[in-house]
């Protein structure tokens, strides 16, 4: 999809809408962050809606924190979704620990033969690292957990209310979407490859035997979203790293243009660089994260993550005065907004 594409789409659609009354898509997403954002991704507002502050806590693998989390996400797509959504808990042992993913699915108006199916997934892990005591893990990854919760609400209720919407999914054959949650990306002691990534290697497994794994057309992975910046700015970018999401890449660089063009702040807030292409012309794992075991079945991974790092990562500092209301909520605006376009085609 191209951005002409796009601007052609919303000049009819505004045409239309003069003449025939009809609701243009941008103004009715514009409507729904409006209503939603101040209060779900809020650093200061704490109230049974807010979806970010419930995640400022230790959450360890096993642990009663963990289970307390699973429980606030999981009742999330129990309580605050219209249509139904599909709950699967993945459970598992591993050195002496008890990991949990969280997996959700929604299926537009059950579209397709199983076998036909192909998903658009969503992903962050929920875990915090075990050897640094009390370690939040803010960026790392509370608020892409946040960010993913107010994604599958905002595509839920468009689902829901847009009969156009699902009509197109239905006709075009689109597809349908997977949030995970994976638990033990991070290390129990040191990174390698056994002590990492756990919830992930087991999900990757599972999917490869009942061929899940061949229905993920796109997996998209959060990682380290929602810090201040402490970087210059030409420093601070989340890069393309990958050939076969490229144009996906692309895609969203154009939401992220459009949105900050809107805003006026273009020069000083985007962050994905299309034209960019060191490490894609190397194409390979550069950053090892919850998409190795994924990116190895040959699934297209969007690895979004900023690098450099943020300052805080790995340390005792990672806490929610490290993060930025407004990045969280630009990044929640821009990937909703990507994923309805994704899913309609
Ligand atoms: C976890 O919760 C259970 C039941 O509430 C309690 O018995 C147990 O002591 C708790 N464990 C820790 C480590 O706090
Ligand atoms: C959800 O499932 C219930 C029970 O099966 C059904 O009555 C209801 O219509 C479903 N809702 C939607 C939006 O599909
Ligand atoms: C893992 O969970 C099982 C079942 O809930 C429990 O019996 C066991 O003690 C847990 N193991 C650890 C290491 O927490
Ligand atoms: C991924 O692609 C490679 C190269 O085409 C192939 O050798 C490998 O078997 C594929 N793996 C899976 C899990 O499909
Ligand atoms: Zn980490």
């Amino acid at each position: 999809m191209t951005l002409y594409k796009r601007n052609a789409c919303a000049l009819v659609f505004l045409i239309l809408s003069i003449f025939f009354n009809v609701t243009i898509v941008q103004g009715k997403f514009t409507e729904y962050h409006n209503k939603h954002l101040s209060r779900e991704l809020s650093l200061s507002k704490d109230g049974k809606d807010n979806l970010l502050l419930p995640f400022d806590v230790t959450r360890t693998p096993g642990s009663n924190n963990s289970l307390m989390i699973q429980n606030f996400i999981t009742q999330h797509f129990q309580t605050n979704m219209k249509n139904n959504w599909t709950i699967e808990y993945d459970n598992f042992q591993e050195n002496d620990y008890n990991f949990t993913n969280l997996i959700f699915t929604l299926d537009p108006k059950e579209i397709r033969q199983d076998k036909d199916k192909k998903y658009i997934l969503f992903a962050a892990h929920y875990d915090t690292l075990v050897n640094i005591d009390g370690f939040i893990g803010a960026v790392d990854s509370a608020a892409s957990c946040s960010i993913l919760l107010y994604l599958s609400q905002f595509l839920d209720e468009i689902i829901y209310e847009d009969q156009y919407l699902i009509d197109k999914i239905v006709e075009d054959n689109e597809y349908g979407i997977k949030i995970v949650f994976f638990d033990g990306e991070e290390a129990i002691d040191e990174w390698t490859e056994t002590d990492s990534i756990y919830g992930s290697r087991h999900l990757a497994k599972k999917w490869l035997k009942d061929e899940t794994m061949s229905q993920i057309e796109l997996f998209v992975l959060l990682d380290l979203i929602g810090g201040k910046r402490t970087k210059k700015i030409t420093e601070w970018k989340i890069k393309s790293y990958y050939k076969s999401s490229h144009k996906y890449y692309q895609l969203l660089s154009e939401i992220e243009d459009n949105y900050l063009e809107n805003e006026n702040t273009i020069f000083t807030k985007k962050e994905l660089f299309p034209t960019d292409v060191l490490y894609l012309m190397m194409n390979k794992v550069l950053i090892e994260d919850d998409h190795v075991p994924f990116y190895n079945a040959n699934v297209s991974i969007l690895h979004l993550i900023p690098f450099p790092f943020p300052e805080a990562w790995h340390t005792i500092d990672d806490k929610f005065d490290t993060l930025d209301e407004d990045e969280i909520q630009r990044w929640a605006i821009i990937l909703s907004e990507f994923a309805i376009e994704v899913i309609s085609g």
